[in-house]
């Protein structure tokens, strides 16, 4: 083992140590824990974590319909996702996003990703805690339900915000990639420009769901494009909402460090599925490239990574 990966690892498990809870899940660098999020975060130490995905309770199961598979079904996804009132929603993001703030790293970023339920809540919580906002992002989902009451515009879209901790600290953003990469499931991305701030990309595909559903999971082509933007390889990435995991798939496929949170245990049992079925995969992926100096070269390896991604989550 070489000295730079020696010192990696020791990195995640001195994070690691200063949790006394027991994790649900422990693979390589692929941590889960069973627990309210600000249990453990309030655990980690300050400075250790170089970025931070958080996809939180939109809170909008409050008796709504929506349409899916062309029925009509309830938007209630779980008491977790219930509205406490205004107030008492707006703290639980003030104080989820206070923690995340002290353990990020001062070069380190954060998402956070919502619909008008909760964006605009979480986003008055960053500014007010001093992060520095560096992008809005729309994400368009081309396949959206339609709108039932046919009384105002159908929601297509969720909002991420992307900030960073220090206004001061140099934050990852792998340009190159962004702009160069293939991104053929995004219509939007022109090959060989710049990557904008709108992404269109659909919700989940049948396949990112053989294992169950969740009933927010994000889309994989989405969290890879977030991790392959905002952090480098052997990095710690923590998500305190996990979900089934999206954010940790993404990170384990591409060598990043993980920790998720979720209270639900069915959401943790249905993250090992899909990380033990990804874990053989991507040890295959992950012996592919060598590192690219030149522009021609990030090209390739651009390339190269887009097809791969295409093979890993088809
Ligand atoms: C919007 S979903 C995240 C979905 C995830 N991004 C995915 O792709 O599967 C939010 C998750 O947060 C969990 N949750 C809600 N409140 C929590 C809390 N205080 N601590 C830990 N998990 C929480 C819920 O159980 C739910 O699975």
């Amino acid at each position: 083992m070489s000295m730079n990966k020696t010192l990696k690892k020791t990195k995640m498990s001195k994070i690691l140590e200063h949790i006394t809870n027991k994790p649900y899940f422990v693979k390589g660098s692929f941590v889960l824990y069973n627990e309210n999020s600000l249990e453990i975060l309030a655990q980690l130490p300050d400075n250790s974590v170089d970025m931070v995905f958080a996809d939180p309770p939109y809170n909008l199961s409050n008796g709504g319909f929506t349409v899916h598979a062309g029925r009509m079904v309830s938007v209630n996804k779980g008491e977790w996702d219930k509205s406490k009132g205004f107030r008492d929603d707006y703290e639980f993001h003030y104080k989820w996003l206070e923690a995340c703030k002290r353990v990020l790293k001062p070069e380190g970023s954060l998402w956070v990703s919502g619909t008008y339920h909760s964006i605009y809540q979480c986003g008055h919580a960053l500014q007010a805690l001093g992060y520095h906002i560096l992008n809005d992002i729309s994400w368009f989902k081309p396949n959206a339900s339609p709108n039932l009451s046919c009384r105002f515009f159908t929601a297509s879209h969720e909002t991420l915000i992307w900030a960073r901790k220090d206004k001061k600290a140099k934050h990852t953003f792998n340009y190159d990639l962004m702009k160069n990469g293939l991104w053929p499931e995004d219509f939007l991305k022109k090959e060989g420009l710049q990557m904008r701030s709108v992404w269109s990309i659909l919700t989940p595909r049948k396949s990112e769901k053989k294992f169950g559903k969740h009933p927010t999971q994000k889309p994989i082509d989405l969290l890879k494009r977030i991790v392959l933007a905002s952090t480098k390889e052997g990095d710690v990435v923590l998500d305190p909402f996990t979900g089934s995991s999206t954010t940790g798939i993404a990170a384990a496929a591409f060598k990043r460090k993980f920790v998720g949170i979720d209270m639900e245990k069915k959401y943790l049992d249905l993250s090992i599925k899909r990380y033990n079925e990804i874990n053989s995969l991507i040890k295959e992926l992950n012996t592919v490239h060598p590192k690219a100096k030149t522009d021609k070269q990030v090209k390739t390896l651009a390339n190269e990574l887009a097809i791969k991604q295409a093979e890993l989550f088809k």
